[in-house]
């Protein structure tokens, strides 16, 4: 690895600010927040989570329609959550603590409060017209083509000033920019040039597959579905392979600073698609977002098949990562069945996630087994989930205050936070797993402690063997080590004799359980129910 590759061993830790702690009693979290826990992210010790970096989504200035993603100004921060000077004394403390700093950055859109678009929008002839896309037609009644929005409705807003429709493919709020107008280009490189001067250590880059739109802004051809977005594939306004232009800019810019870390959210389950944004001799972004664990069942042959898949698609051309949960899709614990073993199984999803050739991206919460918190409609926030209640019932409840402690408001903060706590909080808090041995916090610390001086896990290579139905199990090879990862996903415990490892021997390096013998004879290797083990060969 070559040392600007800092981001290969990294562990990332996701954190949705308005989430994480609140510092100034409005029940909203804030930068100040983060700092006052920054020493349980990684004070340099194994009594603390070890992360190696934050994602902070997204503090700029917004009015907040989609929490963030609205942005009204690139180059400063929400005074809901601090100020500029706040931003870099969180900087300063997280790299004194060896922490690096990934901001979010969204290309394709702002928010309609943004000067850009207020400009723009003023006139048609004004000279930041063609910094969005704007259409005209007969009338407000014709639309410019069928393109519909991803939060719903039409993808089109008539603006009765002027008598044309501009695009948005989130909320009527989030207007989309024009990146085939250089200027446009240039003025959103430059924003990204602020926060690296400042600092940061890079970004993740928010559906970067949405960047361009077809030129001649062509009707989607339909296709079968239930509500109207799905009634269309989506081929002209998003997923073009041209959007691929843009992570080779943003990776120019990221060179010119060198050390600087690229991932690019691409919101489409097709790998092969997204690996194309990872650039011919690396010269895209470092690393995409693989949406496939997120759909994926608890089960090790679906988890095998991913993972496979991620390592021949995109381990040619880039660096694999891999998560489990974000802030918007339903926290895992809860997709993996919840209930009285789901602290079992998370902590199976855990060790299958730390162990993997690739980086690692944690969501705030998971690392105390925190699950979707149940809302009811007064509660929603989320404008898809107001627009689509009772079917789809939005992120609010993978974006719910993080647990702290049992004290009121699970610690999170004094006063009502903006949204409820999950009400499991007096059980399910960091105070009350740190102090419990057996806690899945405690098993994080120590998995990813270990990792850390592991060569296999950090830069080996990864190959699977055939075990049976129940259990994942592989091998990751560096050139000084070779470790056999295992671990149970049946809960009822297992014994397998792991293809090709016949008549080998091994020593036990780490366990999820007590296990007296450290020995390990490759012939009959036995797992507790949803045990994880690691054993050097
Ligand atoms: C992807 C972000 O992760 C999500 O939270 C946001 O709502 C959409 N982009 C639209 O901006």
């Amino acid at each position: 690895m070559r040392s600007t590759e800092w981001w290969k061993h990294a562990v990332v830790y996701q954190i949705y600010p308005r989430s994480f702690k609140d510092s100034n009693g409005d029940g909203i979290g804030d930068i100040g927040g983060i700092l006052s826990r920054l020493d349980y992210l990684n004070d340099g010790t194994d009594s603390s989570l070890g992360i190696d970096a934050i994602w902070l989504n997204p503090v700029y200035p917004s009015p907040q329609y989609d929490f963030g993603y609205d942005i009204m100004d690139h180059r400063n921060i929400d005074p809901q959550y601090g100020s500029l000077e706040d931003f870099d004394r969180l900087l300063a403390e997280a790299h004194r603590r060896g922490i690096r700093i990934i901001m979010d950055f969204v290309p394709s859109v702002t928010s309609h409060l943004h000067p850009w678009f207020i400009e723009s929008r003023s006139s048609a002839a004004s000279p930041k017209r063609d910094w969005y896309l704007w259409r005209r037609t007969s009338g407000r009644t014709e639309y410019p083509n069928n393109w519909y929005g991803f939060f719903g409705g039409r993808a089109w807003e008539w603006d009765n000033k002027t008598g044309e429709f501009y695009y948005h493919n989130s909320l009527p709020e989030q207007p989309d920019l024009n990146w085939r107008n250089p200027e446009v280009a240039r003025a959103m490189l430059d924003n990204m040039r602020f926060w690296y001067d400042r600092g940061v250590d890079g970004f993740r880059i928010d559906v970067l597959n949405y960047v361009y739109k077809d030129r001649e802004f062509r009707s989607n051809p339909p296709c079968l579905g239930r509500r109207p977005y799905e009634m269309q594939r989506h081929i002209y306004e998003k997923d073009l392979t041209e959007s691929y232009e843009v992570a080779g800019m943003m990776r120019a810019v990221a060179d010119e600073y060198g050390e600087k870390m690229l991932v690019g959210e691409i919101y489409n389950p097709d790998i092969e698609y997204a690996a194309g944004f990872l650039g011919e001799n690396k010269d895209g972004v470092n690393m995409v977002f693989n949406f496939s664990f997120a759909e994926a069942p608890f089960n090790p042959r679906r988890f095998r098949k991913e993972i496979e898949n991620s390592e021949r698609v995109i381990a040619k051309r880039g660096w694999p990562s891999y998560f489990l949960s974000n802030h918007d899709i339903t926290r895992h614990i809860s997709r993996f069945g919840g209930g009285a073993r789901s602290m079992e199984r998370a902590r199976v999803a855990a060790a299958m996630l730390l162990t993997l050739r690739g980086t690692p991206f944690l969501y705030m919460g998971e690392e105390i087994g925190m699950a979707q918190t149940p809302l009811s409609r007064r509660d929603i926030l989320d404008p898809p989930g107001q627009r689509y209640w009772p079917f789809y019932k939005g992120r609010d409840g993978a974006r719910t205050p993080m647990q702290w402690s049992a004290a009121p408001y699970a610690g999170f903060s004094t006063a009502r936070p903006w949204l409820p706590v999950h009400p499991d909080y007096p059980k399910v808090n960091v105070e009350k797993a740190s102090g419990d041995s057996s806690s899945l916090l405690r098993f994080y610390r120590r998995l990813i402690w270990f990792r850390k001086e592991q060569s296999a896990l950090l830069d080996g290579s990864i190959r699977f063997l055939d075990a049976g139905g129940k259990t994942l199990a592989f091998l990751r090879e560096s050139e000084r080590q070779l470790l056999l990862v295992c671990m149970d996903f049946s809960g009822g415990g297992t014994r397998f004799s792991p293809r090709g490892l016949e008549g080998a021997s091994g020593r036990l390096v780490f366990s999820s359980h007590d296990i007296s013998n450290p020995e390990i004879s490759c012939d009959s290797i036995k797992l507790p129910p949803y045990g994880v083990m690691i054993a050097e060969i």
